[in-house]
Formats: C-alpha cells, sequence, structure tokens
C-alpha cells in the first residue's frame, strides 16, 4: 500500500495561506527550496497542513538520519523538560553536556585523548574549531577547499564556496584564507585515468603550499571528507592521507567538517572512517541531535585545551535539551544495527541510480557513499554542460507528485537523496518510483 496520498495539489490552499504570510513576515533572502508547509512527521513521513501525506527524501538536509520525531529522542527530551531546562554550562555544570562529552571522545576515531566543545549549529562548531587551531598553533593562515560548505558567518562564508549563492553581497571576508582545489573525479581532464587525476591533484595541492601559502603559516587545513553542498563528492583516500602527511610535517591542525556527510549516514559514524585517516578536530551538527540544534567540536585534548579560561562558549551551548537529545541520537547512531541499515538504504538507492544512468541521457553521474547519494544532471553528456534548469523541473515535479527533494552541486545540477535511515524499504521504493517518473518526464 502506497504511503504518499494526495488530496490537494502541493501547495495546498492552507499551505499557501502560510507561504504567503511567510512572504510578508519573513525576508526575502530566507531560503526556502519547497512549497510544503509542515503539520507533524514521523520516520520519513511527513504531513503538511492541508492533509497531504508525503515522502521526506530531504531529511532536513542531512539533520533526520534518525527520522521525524524518533520515540527514544522524545522520550529523553520530555524527561530534561521535566527536570530543568537550562542554565547555562557557563554558570553551572550541565551533566548531560559532560556525558555526551565522553560518548563523543569515545566513538570519534583517533588513539589519543580527545575533549569535546558543545555549541549550537554546524556554523558555530566550524568557527570554534578554526578559532581552536589558530591559538593552538598561534598562526592565522586557514586552507580550504573549491565547492566547500563551512556556514554562514563571516568567517565560515569565507571558507565557502559557490560564490553567487552564498557569498553574493556579503563581502568583506576574513583574510588569511587559501582556498585548493579539491578532487573531483567526474570533471577531471579526460586525459587522465582516475588514480593519475587524484595524484595530479595531490602533486597540485603540494605545489599551492609554495605558490598560495607556507605551511608554516598555516593553522588549519579545513575540508568535508565528502563535499555536501559541493555535490557529494567524497575526497580520495590518498588526497586525505597527504592532508595528513602535510599536517603532521608542519604542526598543522586537520578539521574535519562532517556536518553533512557524518553522524552514520554513509555507514561509518564518520564518513572519514572510510579512509582510515585520522583528522585533529572533527566539527559534527544536524543528526546528531535528531532534529534539535547542537554542534560539537571534537577534538585531540591538548588542541581543544588551548584556549584561555573563558576564551570559548556560549549562553547555549550544551543546553540539555539538546544534549538529552543527542546522547540518545548518538547511542541510536552507533549502533551496528544502524550503520548496517544505512549500507542497505544506500546500496538499494545505489542500484536504482545505475539504472537511471543506463535509462536517461540527461544524467551525467550518479555517485554516494553509504545511504549519502546525488544524481547530477547535464545538457550534453560528453561536454558535461550542467543543466540546472532541469532539476528545478524534476524537484517541482517530485514534490507535487508527494516527494520532499532538494537540490545541491556546485552548480546546482544535482538532486541529493537524503531520506531518513529508518525509512522502510516500501517507503523507499515508493519515494525512488516518484522520482524515477519525475526523471522520466523531463527526459529527452
Ligand atoms: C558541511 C557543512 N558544514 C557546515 C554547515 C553549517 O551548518 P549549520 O547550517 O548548522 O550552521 C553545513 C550546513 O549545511 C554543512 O553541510
Amino acid at each position: 500500500m502506497n504511503t504518499i496520498k494526495l488530496i490537494t495539489q502541493i501547495p495546498g490552499e492552507n499551505s499557501f495561506k502560510v507561504l504567503n504570510r511567510r512572504k510578508e513576515a519573513l525576508p526575502n533572502g530566507s531560503s526556502l527550496a519547497t512549497e510544503i508547509v509542515i503539520k507533524s512527521a514521523r520516520g520519513a513521513v511527513v504531513k503538511d497542513v492541508d492533509g497531504n501525506t508525503l515522502l521526506d527524501f530531504a531529511g532536513g538536509i542531512g539533520m533526520l538520519n534518525l527520522g521525524h520525531n524518533r520515540k527514544e529522542v522524545i522520550d529523553a527530551v520530555k524527561k530534561q523538560l521535566d527536570e530543568y531546562v537550562h542554565s547555562c554550562n557557563i554558570v553551572m555544570t550541565i551533566e548531560k553536556y559532560v556525558e555526551l562529552a565522553e560518548m563523543l571522545n569515545s566513538v570519534t576515531p583517533g588513539n589519543f585523548k580527545k575533549k569535546t566543545l558543545i555549541a549550537n549549529s554546524g556554523t558555530e562548531a566550524v568557527e570554534n574549531a578554526v578559532n581552536i587551531a589558530k591559538y593552538f598553533t598561534k598562526r592565522n593562515a586557514v586552507i580550504c577547499f573549491e565547492g566547500a560548505y563551512h556556514g554562514r558567518s563571516t568567517l565560515t562564508l569565507s571558507l565557502s564556496s559557490k560564490y553567487s549563492l552564498f557569498k553574493r553581497g556579503f563581502g568583506g571576508f576574513v583574510q588569511d584564507i587559501y582556498r585548493m582545489h579539491a578532487p573531483n573525479i567526474y570533471r577531471k581532464p579526460e586525459q587522465f585515468t582516475n588514480d593519475e587525476y587524484v595524484k595530479y591533484c595531490v602533486d597540485k595541492f603540494e605545489e599551492s603550499l609554495i605558490s598560495h601559502v607556507d605551511p608554516s603559516a598555516v593553522a588549519a587545513i579545513i575540508i568535508e571528507p565528502i563535499l555536501g553542498e559541493g555535490g557529494f563528492i567524497q575526497i580520495p583516500k590518498l588526497f586525505l592521507e597527504k592532508i595528513r602527511e602535510v599536517c603532521d610535517k608542519n604542526g598543522i591542525v586537520f578539521i574535519a567538517d562532517e556536518i553533512q556527510c557524518g553522524a552514520s549516514r554513509t555507514g561509518k559514524f564518520l564518513a572519514i572512517e572510510h579512509t582510515g585517516v585520522v583528522p585533529d578536530i572533527v566539527c559534527m551538527a544536524k543528526s546528531i541531535g535528531a532534529g534539535f540544534p547542537i554542534s560539537a567540536v571534537i577534538g585531540k585534548a591538548e588542541i581543544m585545551d588551548a584556549p584561555h579560561l573563558g576564551g570559548i562558549g556560549g549562553t547555549y551551548g550544551g543546553s540539555p535539551i539538546s544534549c538529552a537529545a543527542a546522547i540518545e541520537a548518538v547511542k541510536i547512531l552507533t549502533s551496528k544495527e544502524f550503520l548496517d541499515r544505512a549500507t542497505y538504504v544506500g546500496e538499494i538507492i545505489q542500484k536504482r541510480l545505475n539504472e537511471w544512468k543506463n535509462k536517461f541521457q540527461i544524467i551525467g553521474d550518479v555517485r554516494g557513499v553509504g545511504a549519502m547519494n546525488i544524481v547530477e544532471f547535464v545538457k550534453d553528456r560528453k561536454l558535461k554542460t550542467p543543466d540546472m534548469d532541469i532539476v528545478l523541473k524534476i524537484i517541482k515535479e517530485t514534490v507535487s507528485s508527494g516527494v520532499i527533494l532538494i537540490r545541491a552541486g556546485l552548480y546546482s545540477n544535482c538532486i541529493r537523496l537524503l531520506p531518513p535511515i529508518v525509512i522502510t524499504d516500501e517507503e523507499l521504493n515508493e519515494g525512488l518510483n516518484v522520482i524515477e517518473n519525475s526523471i522520466k518526464k523531463f527526459s529527452i
């Protein structure tokens, strides 16, 4: 039996009214990917304010790996609400903050003592990670990569790519930031094999440590092991190993931004675990809170301990409500059952995506790790000309048919699939069928 039940058009009359109010009350620049107005949700199933039932394949941009309203998480939050709401960890110690930090220290790779700072958003985690690295190294420069997205504060925007969508108009960016090329196998020059190309990228990276910045000036190298907004591009093991080597040789802090690709989306708690490379600091957010706002900076104790007393922290960081949620979430996310499920969901999706690539010429590439998958659309397979218009049409059609879907990619020419890992097999296949029909409709 199908889960999707549409009784009005999307958006229906009630949604339309709220969307109009949104337009009046919220600033124009406030991002909006679909016209769905949510009323309630469980797992991968969303009901809108018009009584329509839809399937969620956007998963709050990777924030809902555990699905909507996971029972253990909600129960823990309700219990915490009855005890106290917040005290500010600067004023009084919150035991749940300590417990969560202990958990994250123990599940994050690295055979060294770790410490964890809790904050409220991914942006804040990255800000803190970079500041801590600067303090530790007494240096200012930061290396980041093409296609990166690290947030929307001035520092994290400065570290981010995709100028037109994220950075336009917000200039006066932070200085001493050096952006290097990140390997993108799909868009490699034709003359290279994959291995040759990765080797070339490694050599270019080394060269830029002469041409762009001297390693002795660099505090941190920050990279998403799988680019999120950049289009789910997995950074090859060899390239991450080179970053590790450069950091070790020059006393630079290696920061892995796992905010979108972490939290068991790929079948391992951290995406970088697929490569065996161990970063010095890991930034996490999104799904570790299962919907509650929280982020974490987990790192080598000697680095994390560098700033002076009072140098880091804030009013809401480590809120017991979010920590209660995250403790339950991390327990589930790190269980074998959940990690296996992520791998299994990924296998189903990847099988279908490969079939689509064979069927539809408008698809240039399909790629992903575990349950983090993307379809890249092009006007011409040989030239790989990005097709962002077709993506908008496919998303509109898919959402109108009851599947919530969003785009990604440096050229905004990809659809990303981030359904909750707890989605049932039936729901998953139903959603994939809807997406396939939309692609078929716009295929030549
Ligand atoms: C890789 C990555 N880093 C940082 C961020 C910023 O996180 P937040 O939106 O919670 O500030 C995001 C958000 O999408 C992200 O994907």
